[in-house]
């Protein structure tokens, strides 16, 4: 007998949000919410500290609040007044401490003992999501204070001050993020502080501090948290463990005065927050927390920095942004006609979340061309990877950025990308002699590698500006070329080298590393001049040569293959990441270096997957698809 299913709905409140969609997993390259680098946790701290702190004090999981009051495991609180006091200069007892579950509760708390619905209060214009959502859920105006790159505008917050005061209105709050802001990366400056301060004083108005991003600056300075400045308990300041350990743990806190922490714990109802997160986090972070902190920092900013290169080469101009003084996250804008709301289920359809502007902002219009990408999760290759994509859907859907790829190398800081020298420039510095004559080298200084990185990348952009002034599409272009090629080494008036792209240069090794995508690397092809020496770094290759690329071997990492000159050889990456090869050529003439030509059987497909036109193409920009000459 199968039985009606029992119907809720008449039963549900009225006004409740909207139903949730059911989970479906993450997208592949996913730049949203706040998470962090799961190569960065301190994963083996923890399991040390689990098993240390469970075997001393296990059995107190037996009383709620773990013999602790239900503020929380003392020994965290405890931890927390001396980092507070260290890291913010905050002043605070254990007792002045809340644990809670993550710092959402956290808001959760400070709104349930301060808003009603109607209330107003100041917060920053763009800000987290979060503390949005709960404002609009409350029925809560906010007015939003536009920021600098200093943080919050004082001037701005002065007049909406003076306003409300006008219109009879004591804002409830002033909630803002002030060291590393979500989304803008921005640190409000000590005379801001002061200023906000006296501010709130005059107007009678608590400031709302949520710090939880704090631990998370590169330079690891920051002025003192507001809570410490106040002389007046006028601050309620809370922070989480979610930005510097894992926010799966689902820890935060709050300090504040006994008379408004005394109310807060009084709505509290939940009999104490996850015990053994906290008895785990402050076994852990009294002994590491110092040392992890800038270890992981360190880790950000290196993705921070693929983030930047990424964009700068996949938007060039089209996509600005300040670079954040710590954090996870990068606030960008695009061009006036890209709606970032609208980019947001094509770019999800294609593998890449990201979040759009207005969520983040309570100035809709000023959201509608930004958006928010968090940076801490996603791997190095992902966020190339990821933005290559967006940059793709984001030119279709609103034809930004006008070129894909058009590199553009304003005065933003660049790195040069793989720190290869490290590995080769040094060991290559005495003369060598190979193929039968004596050759210079010279060890690349970081200086000099930048400068070669410069040039490959503008031969690259050449070829890509000729591959796009001719139509070609994408596919046929990877079947000619890797998708990128790093270099290593190469002589010192070394032009780069490259089909479709006049280059000239001197005779001598040269080491480049090619990257190909999953399913793509270069077909059929000969180096009429040069010996050529692939050493899988990473991913796994289909080599093949022969006339019909009829013999094939498999490369794998450390494996290494020599192709005589002017023989044909594919490579093609059949793993399912990046995979990059190590490749050595020595040119034995100097005429002009390295002069290719593509199988004649490479054209045809070509031909037949993307059309005469595609073919015509390339031919008419220097790609030769001949039998070898000579
Ligand atoms: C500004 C801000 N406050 C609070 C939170 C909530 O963090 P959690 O509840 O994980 O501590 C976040 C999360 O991203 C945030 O960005």
């Amino acid at each position: 007998m199968s039985a009606t299913p029992f119907d809720y709905t008449p039963l549900l409140l009225a006004g409740l949000p909207q139903p949730v969609a059911k989970w479906t997993g993450l997208a592949k390259y996913n730049f949203t919410g706040g998470n962090n680098d799961a190569d960065e946790l301190p994963l083996d701290g923890l399991i040390a500290a689990a098993n240390a702190v469970l075997t001393r004090e296990g059995r107190a999981l037996a009383t709620y609040g773990l013999n602790s009051g239900p503020q929380g495991y003392r020994p965290l609180r405890e931890f927390l007044v001396t980092k507070l006091k260290r890291d913010a200069g905050i002043n605070c007892i254990a007792d002045e401490i809340l644990i809670t579950s993550g710092s959402l509760q956290a808001l959760d708390l400070v709104n349930g003992v301060l808003l009603t619905r109607g209330d107003t209060v100041i917060i920053e214009q763009e800000c987290y999501q979060g503390s949005i959502n709960r404002l609009t859920r409350l029925g809560v105006n906010p007015v939003g204070i536009p920021l600098d790159n200093e943080g919050m505008r004082i001037d701005a917050l002065a007049n909406a001050l003076h306003d409300l005061k006008r219109r009879g209105i004591r804002a409830k709050y002033i909630y803002t993020i002030p060291t590393v802001q979500n989304p803008t990366g921005t640190i409000l400056s000590e005379p801001r502080r002061k200023e906000m301060l006296k501010l709130a004083g005059e107007h009678g108005v608590p400031i709302f501090e949520d710090d939880c991003y704090a631990d998370l600056i590169w330079d690891h300075k920051r002025p003192a948290a507001l809570h410490a400045m106040s002389q007046s308990n006028n601050v309620i300041h809370i922070g989480s463990f979610s930005k510097s350990i894992a926010p799966a743990l689902r820890v935060g806190y709050i300090v504040a005065g006994w008379d408004v922490l005394s109310r807060m714990l009084a709505i509290k109802t939940d009999a104490g927050s996850g015990a053994l997160e906290q008895m785990v986090l402050a076994e852990f972070c009294a002994p590491h927390f110092a040392d992890h902190v800038p270890e992981l920092t360190r880790g950000l900013r290196k993705k921070l920095d693929t983030l930047m290169e990424a964009l700068n080469e996949q938007f060039g101009t089209a996509a600005e942004f300040e670079e954040p003084k710590g954090g996870i996250f990068l606030w960008v804008k695009l061009p006036d006609n890209v709606d970032t709301m609208a980019l947001y289920q094509p770019a999800l359809k294609a593998g890449v979340a990201i979040n759009p502007g207005p969520e983040w902002s309570v100035n809709k219009a000023h959201g509608k061309s930004r958006m928010r990408l968090c940076f801490a999760s996603p791997s190095h290759d992902e966020i190339r990877r990821g933005i290559a994509v967006l940059a793709e859907i984001c030119h279709r859907e609103f034809g930004v950025p006008a070129r894909i790829s058009n590199v553009k190398r304003g005065d933003r800081p660049r790195r040069s990308g793989t720190g290869l020298t490290v590995a080769f420039g040094g060991e290559c510095a005495e003369p060598q002699r190979i193929g039968g004559s004596t050759m210079t080298y010279q060890s690349l200084t970081p200086g000099q590698m930048e400068a070669r990185t410069a040039r490959f990348n503008k031969l690259q952009t050449y070829q890509r500006q000729n591959f796009e002034a001719h139509d070609i599409p994408q596919g046929a272009v990877e079947k000619v070329t890797a998708r990128k090629v790093y270099p290593v080494m190469a002589p010192a008036d070394y032009q780069g080298r490259s089909a479709g792209a006049p280059v000239k240069g001197p005779r001598g090794l040269i080491v480049s590393i090619a990257e190909c995508e999953p399913g793509n690397g270069p077909g059929l092809h000969r180096h009429l001049n040069t010996v050529e020496n692939f050493f899988c770094l990473c991913g796994r290759f289909e080599i093949s040569w022969g006339d019909q690329g009829e013999h094939k071997s498999i490369l794998e990492p450390n494996d290494m293959i020599s192709v005589p000159r002017g023989e044909n050889r594919k490579f093609f990456n059949i793993s399912n990441e990046v995979g990059r090869l190590l490749v050595m050529i020595v040119p034995e003439t100097d005429q002009q270096i390295d002069p290719i030509t593509y199988a004649p059987s490479l054209g045809q497909e070509i031909e037949n997957e993307y059309g005469k036109k595609a073919l015509e193409g390339l031919q008419s920009i220097g790609f030769k698809f001949e039998e070898p000459v000579g």
